[in-house]
């Protein structure tokens, strides 16, 4: 594979409204990031993402985007915007912004139009069918719970939604829908946007019959997705937006995508077909729940994680590109679900970034995730906010189920663990804001923030700042093919990375027991690149490591130092 700038670059990922309040209204907002952006640059990403911040009613924490085309007054303004764009240039850095195309909001001026006449040209902008046998036209689950089929009754027609009620799908067969997509996507180039990420963008073409499927347990309504995730149609919509606009303006892409096999995901994102750059494979942190519910947690299980690292190191490895990520705003944090937040708080985040970040792809950073920081544990049902949170939460109640249960449960699963605002100081409300946050902060903000954190070398900021600069250039890490070691060890996840000479190896104690690995022969002589507990106990005799408890460590041998090797 040719080398692209964006395969050497780290992006750091904002949650806007949790990142930093600069007003006191307890919401953070466009000038919270820019007076943050140093911070950001010091850690040494590349590329910013930030989540929407256009208008939105906030069914979806601003997934649901009522006008594509101003920025929501919550956040800011367009000068604001300007401003953001400008301050990250300055500093080096890249903007990729968010766009959601699957859907709108139900407030998006064209749903309107949409509902007020069936004749109205806008009507076609979406997916209205009539009812079946007195039902909706099919059983279609939305993602959120419930059905995906809303009924209008001034139409007598049902509106398809595959994710919450106010989130109407765009009909992408209609030609003036694409004209409306890509005439925003261009506006949004002229104001310097250099990327985008885009979301739920496999969902764009659905089976127009619409059949009925298999009904989940307990429930009239089923999982429909292999009726409308990644239908071959699909491609002619990547590839137009690919030519169109991305190649054209120089852009570059990053794909939500999920329930992928491989040859669809080569299809989509081989640089030869010219349609994605890069994919995110949503779905590939769902090994501790079961199937796609993710209110159904099983316990995890490391060889679970590195299976499913390793099958898409396999299937992208010359054929795409990948998104690394242990975080999202869509996710519990990543250090409360995999490691240990209670007994190894810093070396296990740490370890996390040393077993992800040195895989092949580029490493996606979710704010607050370079801090260490976990779920907030709330106390009380009423701290949630999310609607995905709130739909299981009622039919959860309505099944018969207690609240204690709950609770504990969207305290280990919900999106909110994700999105509490960042812990920036330990002063009034983590520093988030002056007012009162519209989510409340992290419990235990006092000991992991970000101010601490900036002045201690051994900090999990520092690790995560240390790890980027190395990771920089490295040859193995940018082209080399990945092979996992020792894949059904329970405690230890362990890969190398090859280039012509270069041999880097990343090796990670995911228990608090010791545990002893013998490098292998090859990598005799090898140095220390990075390690989160110091120098390692090693016998370079016996080529013997004895790891403690959640110690990370990364080898590298040959390390290649001419940059056009
Ligand atoms: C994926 C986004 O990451 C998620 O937050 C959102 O709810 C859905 N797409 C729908 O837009």
């Amino acid at each position: 594979m040719s080398h692209k700038y964006w395969q050497d670059m780290a992006v750091y990922q904002i949650y806007p409204k949790s990142f930093y309040d600069s007003n006191g209204d307890g919401i953070g907002d466009l000038r919270g990031i820019i007076e943050k952006l140093d911070y950001i640059a010091e850690l040494g990403v590349d590329m910013i993402w930030s989540s929407p911040f256009f208008l939105s009613p906030w069914a979806d924490g601003g997934y649901d985007v009522a006008d594509y085309r101003s920025i929501d007054p919550q956040f800011g303004t367009m000068e604001d915007f300007d401003e953001l764009i400008a301050g990250i240039h300055s500093r080096g850095m890249k903007f990729m912004m968010d766009f959601v195309g699957n859907h709108t909001s139900d407030e998006h001026v064209w749903f309107m139009e949409a509902l007020s006449d069936r004749q109205s040209p806008y009507h076609d902008y979406y997916i209205f069918r009539k009812g079946r046998n007195g039902g909706e036209p099919s059983n279609w689950a939305s993602i959120f719970g419930g059905s995906a089929w809303e009924y209008v009754p001034s139409l007598d027609e049902y509106y398809l939604h595959l994710f919450a009620k106010k989130q109407p799908d765009l009909n992408w067969e209609n030609p003036r829908v694409v004209k409306e997509v890509i005439d925003i996507l261009e506006k949004k180039k002229k104001k310097g946007v250099d990327g985008y990420r885009l979301d739920a963008i496999n969902y764009l073409y659905k089976d127009p019959s619409f059949p009925d499927v298999e009904p989940m347990e307990g429930s009239r309504y089923g999982f429909a997705t292999e009726h409308y995730a990644n239908k071959p149609r699909i491609h002619d919509h990547f590839k137009r937006l690919h030519d169109e606009v991305m190649e054209k303006h120089g852009l570059t892409t990053v794909a939500e995508v999920a329930y992928l096999d491989e040859e669809t995901a080569r299809g989509y994102a081989d640089p030869s077909r010219g349609e994605l750059d890069a994919l995110y494979p949503f779905d590939l942190l769902n090994i501790d729940q079961e199937g796609y519910d993710k209110f159904a947690p099983v316990p995890f299980e490391l060889p679970r994680l590195k299976k499913a690292l390793a099958h898409w190191q396999s299937v992208m490895h010359d054929h795409g590109w990948l998104a690394l990520f242990i975080g999202n705003h869509d996710q519990p944090r990543a250090l409360s679900r995999f490691g240990d937040e209670k007994s190894y708080p810093s070396r296990s985040a740490k370890l996390l970034a040393n077993a992800m970040y040195f895989l092949q792809g580029t490493p996606y950073i979710y704010q607050g995730d370079e801090l260490g920081m976990t779920n907030p544990h709330y106390s009380s049902l009423d701290q949630f906010r999310d609607v995905e949170a709130l739909n299981a939460l009622s039919d959860g109640l309505r099944r018969g189920e207690s609240s204690e249960h709950w609770l504990d449960l969207l305290n280990r699963r919900s999106r909110d663990c994700g999105t509490a605002p960042i812990s920036w100081t330990d002063g009034e409300n983590a520093g988030f804001s002056s007012g009162k946050p519209w989510m409340d902060v992290c419990s235990n903000y006092r000991e992991i923030n970000a101010e601490i954190e900036e002045k201690d070398p051994d900090s999990v900021l520092s690790f995560y700042k240390r790890l980027l600069r190395i990771r920089k250039g490295l040859h193995s890490v940018i082209y080399g093919e990945t092979v996992f070691l020792e894949l059904e060890d329970p405690d230890l996840l362990i890969y190398e990375r090859r280039y012509k000479n270069e041999i880097l190896i990343s090796i990670n104690n995911f228990s608090g027991k010791e545990r002893i690995y013998r490098l292998p022969d090859d990598l005799c002589g090898a140095d220390l690149l990075i390690s989160n507990l110091g120098e390692p106990r090693f016998d370079p005799g016996s080529q013997m490591l004895s790891l403690r408890p959640w110690e990370a460590i990364t080898f590298i041998k040959n390390k290649i130092t001419d940059p056009n090797e």
